[in-house]
Formats: C-alpha cells, sequence, structure tokens
C-alpha cells in the first residue's frame, strides 16, 4: 500500500515557517507583508480559493487585501483598480483569480501587473524567469508539489518523470521545475499517443488534466509515486482528483490524496511569494 502524502500536515509546517519568517520581517522592517486579492463576478469555486487565500493571510500574519468586483465589471475598471494596486506601497502582492469572465481580456491584465508583485508568477517576465531556472517567484501548484516531493524525501534527480497536462499554470512551469531538479521530463496531452505506455515508464507521474479518476492502476509502474493535482467535482457532489485513487493507491509507493493532497499547498506557495515579494520590496528602498 502507498505511503500517503499528507498535503493538509506538510502546508500546515510550512505556514509555522512563513508565520515566524514573517514575524522576524515585521519586528526588522515594520512592513506588513501585503497581498490583493481580486475577484471579478460569483463564480463559486472562485470564492472559495480567494475566502481560503485570505484566511491563509490572516494565519502567517499578512495584511490582506479583497477585492470582490461585480460579474460586468468593463476591462478600464479592472486596470486601473491593478494600477492603482501597482502603486500601493502596502500591497505586495496582487493576485486577479482566474478565469476571468468572457469579456474581460486575461492576458491584458496579467500583463498589467508589475512583475514584481506578481505573486502567481504568471507575467510573462516571471515565466521567462522560470524558465531559466532564475525564480524570483515560484509558480504556485508545481511549486507546491515540488515541496511534497522534497519533505517526503523523495528524490527527483536521475528518474523518469512524466507530466500528463500541458497549461500555462500547472502542466508547462511542472515540467520546468521537474528539469532543474535534474528529473528526465516527458509532459503528455490529449494528442500524445499510447499514453498508458508512456505514463506506465514514469518513477513520478504528475498528473493535472482536470479530468475525474482519468489515471486508473494499468497506467501505473508498481512503486511509481503519483501526484494528483485534479480537483473535479463528481456528479454525486463529492471532490475527486484526476487519479482513480482506489485503483492506483495498491500500485504506487507514495500518493497524494484528493482532497488534502496539493490543493493545500498552493496557496502556502503565494504566502511564500508574498513573503518575497515583501522582502523584495524592502530591499530596494
Ligand atoms: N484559478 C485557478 N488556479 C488559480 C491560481 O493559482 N491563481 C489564479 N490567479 N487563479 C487561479
Amino acid at each position: 500500500m502507498a505511503m500517503r502524502i499528507d498535503g493538509k500536515a506538510i502546508s500546515a509546517q510550512i505556514r509555522e515557517e512563513l508565520k515566524a519568517e514573517c514575524a522576524a520581517f515585521v519586528a526588522e522592517t515594520g512592513v506588513l507583508p501585503g497581498l490583493a486579492v481580486i475577484i471579478v463576478g460569483e463564480d463559486p469555486a472562485s470564492q472559495v480559493y480567494v475566502r481560503n487565500k485570505k484566511k491563509g493571510c490572516e494565519e502567517v500574519g499578512f495584511f490582506s487585501d479583497g477585492y470582490e468586483l461585480p460579474a460586468d465589471t468593463t476591462q478600464e475598471e479592472l486596470n486601473a483598480l491593478v494600477d492603482r494596486l501597482n502603486a500601493d506601497e502596502r500591497i505586495h502582492g496582487i493576485l486577479v483569480q482566474l478565469p476571468l469572465p468572457k469579456h474581460l481580456n486575461e492576458t491584458e491584465v496579467l500583463l498589467r501587473i508589475d512583475p514584481s508583485k506578481d505573486v502567481d508568477a504568471f507575467h510573462p517576465y516571471n515565466v521567462g524567469k522560470i524558465m531559466i531556472g532564475d525564480y524570483s517567484f515560484l509558480p504556485c501548484t508545481p511549486a507546491g508539489v515540488m515541496a511534497l516531493l522534497e519533505r517526503s524525501g523523495i528524490e527527483i534527480a536521475g528518474k523518469k518523470c512524466v507530466v500528463i497536462g500541458r497549461s500555462n499554470i500547472v502542466g508547462k512551469p511542472m515540467s520546468m521545475l521537474l528539469l532543474h531538479a535534474n528529473g528526465t521530463v516527458t509532459v503528455c496531452h490529449s494528442k500524445t499517443r499510447d499514453l498508458a505506455a508512456v505514463t506506465r515508464e514514469a518513477d513520478i507521474l504528475v498528473v493535472a488534466i482536470g479530468r475525474a479518476d482519468f489515471v486508473t492502476a494499468d497506467m501505473v509502474k508498481p512503486g511509481a509515486v503519483v501526484i494528483d493535482v485534479g480537483m473535479n467535482r463528481r456528479a454525486d457532489g463529492k471532490l475527486t482528483g484526476d487519479v482513480d485513487f482506489a485503483s492506483v493507491e495498491p500500485v504506487a509507493s507514495a500518493i497524494t490524496p484528493v482532497p488534502g493532497g496539493v490543493g493545500p499547498m498552493t496557496i502556502t506557495m503565494l504566502l511564500k511569494n508574498t513573503l518575497t515579494a515583501a522582502k523584495l520590496a524592502s530591499l530596494k528602498k
């Protein structure tokens, strides 16, 4: 039976470390790290994320500023808010919750965020820095996966790592972080031929496609480490990942559950980025 990688416990441990690090930074500089979170419209899943982000800030001692804008907010209004937050010295990190309503241009908004406050690491400047291995900000979800692997004592160097999914938020940056950790990385996607043959080669399999229970035991090499980034809602309302946990757990050597695996780590990494942003800003003064 696989070891269950406990994202809740690892996340709580890192938040304790961040809390202590934040207290030391505040004592030294008198500056409170500040995160602004913008949400447009009433998507219930986004509202839950945003609430958890605010709660996370309070837990580690940051200042948090939330903006819940109506669904008919114009591009100009959203741009103006980003401009205002870019200029606000109390704010070190700006997060615009995605997806935005269809009439708004996401790329335009993400480009507008000052790269030094881009705690999601979505701005092309920060994406480029990740590509060359020069990190100011860690892409939150992939960084959460790396922290889970590290703190569970799982070696990456020399391992065959397979990532299913090539999104800008998870799949692509995930493959870069594994590569920088000296993994041999393959990225699979909807056009990959004989996917199961590729995934069965994986020592470490990371799944981020958003399809409930997609990865089954026959796709997993015995003893592989399986990381499930998926967060899907079944017809019965239950949360489930991209991995069929019941069938894969007996085959894997370690596995993340959903919920309680990767999910709690993402916000923790966002908090880490916010503290980094506050520290970098104080160095500039
Ligand atoms: N929507 C889903 N995940 C994320 C995330 O990590 N950051 C932002 N800004 N929006 C998201």
